[in-house]
């Protein structure tokens, strides 16, 4: 009997060779706004996007298709998107629900603007992806922040905070799911104690960023909010794109799914037209991302799935000291680093004795300044390097 070898995705072993100076050539913001440094502080992952993908770029410059977002276009999307839903998550929207926008946080913007009393403060559970915390105030709106729970099973959104804030007057929660920066994926039982709560509140929404959605690990699967009942589908704005799976936030086209009948026939009177503010080259792209893209995002999810592997060992090894929770969807990682006792912030310390570039706790909520966000969707010597430069940095620390 010979044995068979077990098959080798031939795209993970072209990303296990990409090394750093490749990645600088890029010129990625990852890979340049902090030259002296290995980049794991921006939400991008390094691995380029699908070949079906860079063949729809190709098709755009070939036929010159830089004008203005086209209606043919725009139908495609939808039906790409409500496809993808369908066929990902057993989701069934009707493409009309679909609106197109520039990118997820323009979403949040008119959920803010448009969807919750006006003045209302909005809830954020923390620690939250950056601009949750920002935005709102922009918008002249007050944050109350919800701490997520966390004990050994891991994080999770605490229904009794954020029932109490709602008590308060707050008018709209954020619901990020898969959750930046936990790496958290919701389960049913916590998202629907969460819309039990938010239904207790007359009038309350909830946005749901899923832009991380097609990029769960196994075993965890991702559950779109909205689809929990027709009570959540009603409190639910849903923003998602290909930003995260495909790697194209620069191309500025997201998606913002209607599920409440007063949204969808507000949307036109808002002002805002769908269509004239998401890139049509992005909306190309997206198209192709969707249809086409299903292979290549299983060979993308299996490499992370193996990085998320190594990164459980790599910390155990040289970051033992650190809490961590392996992350269940994302690629992001989050650190707590209390246990160092740093009089400065952990990201300038690793910064500087590291030379390893992640984002700072405190900015994502009160309580969290001692906690630092690493993304790991960059290929697997260049991790293996930045946790092992952590781990040295830690090492002399404690010496
Ligand atoms: C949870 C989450 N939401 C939104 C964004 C930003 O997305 P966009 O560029 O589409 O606004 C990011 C980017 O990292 C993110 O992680």
């Amino acid at each position: 009997m010979t044995a068979v070898a077990p098959r080798i995705d031939p795209l993970h072993q072209a990303w296990d060779a990409i090394d750093e100076a490749e990645l600088r050539r890029r010129h990625s913001l990852k890979w340049s706004d902090v030259p002296e440094a290995m980049g794991a502080f921006i939400a991008e992952a390094d691995f380029g996007t699908a070949p079906a993908v860079d063949a729809a770029m190709r098709d755009v410059i070939d036929r010159a298709g830089y004008g203005y977002l086209p209606q043919w276009l725009l139908a495609e999307l939808r039906e790409a998107y409500t496809d993808f839903a369908r066929e990902r998550y057993g989701q069934s929207i009707a493409p009309e629900r679909v609106q197109i926008i520039p990118d997820v946080l323009a979403g949040l913007e008119h959920a803010i603007n448009y969807l919750t009393r006006p003045g209302s403060p909005v809830v954020v559970p923390t620690p939250a992806y950056m601009p949750f915390l920002e935005i709102p105030v922009r918008l002249g709106r007050e944050i109350i922040e919800v701490p997520m729970l966390h004990d050994d099973a891991g994080w999770r959104l605490d229904p009794v905070g954020i029932d109490a804030a709602l008590e308060a007057g707050a008018g709209l929660v954020i619901l990020c799911n898969p959750h930046n920066p936990t790496g958290h994926v919701a389960s049913r039982a916590e998202l629907e104690e969460l819309s039990t709560v938010v239904e207790k509140h007359e009038g309350v929404r909830v946005f749901v960023d899923e832009i991380h959605a097609p990029v769960v690990l196994g075993p965890a699967r991702h559950l779109s909010y909205a689809t929990l009942s027709p009570a959540a589908a009603r409190q639910a704005v849903t923003a998602t794109s290909t930003s995260k799976a495909f790697a194209l936030p620069g191309l500025k086209c997201a998606q913002l799914i209607l599920s409440n009948d007063d949204d969808l026939a507000g949307w036109a009177q808002d002002g805002v037209r769908a269509g004239k503010l998401a890139s049509t080259v992005g909306a190309a792209a997206n198209v192709a991302a969707y249809r086409e893209g299903g292979a290549w995002l299983a060979s993308l999810l299996g490499y992370l799935e193996s990085l998320r592997t190594e990164l459980d060992a790599l910390v155990e090894q040289h970051l033992a000291c650190l809490g961590y929770d392996s992350p269940e969807g994302t690629y992001i990682a989050w650190l707590d680093c209390s246990s160092l006792h740093l009089n400065e912030s952990p990201a300038a310390f690793f910064l500087r004795e590291a030379g390893v570039a992640v984002s700072d706790g405190a900015a994502c909520g009160a309580g969290f300044a001692a906690h630092v966000r690493l993304v790991f969707a960059t290929p697997r010597p260049v991790l293996r390097s930045m946790i092992e430069r952590m781990g040295e940095a830690v090492r002399r620390h404690q010496a």
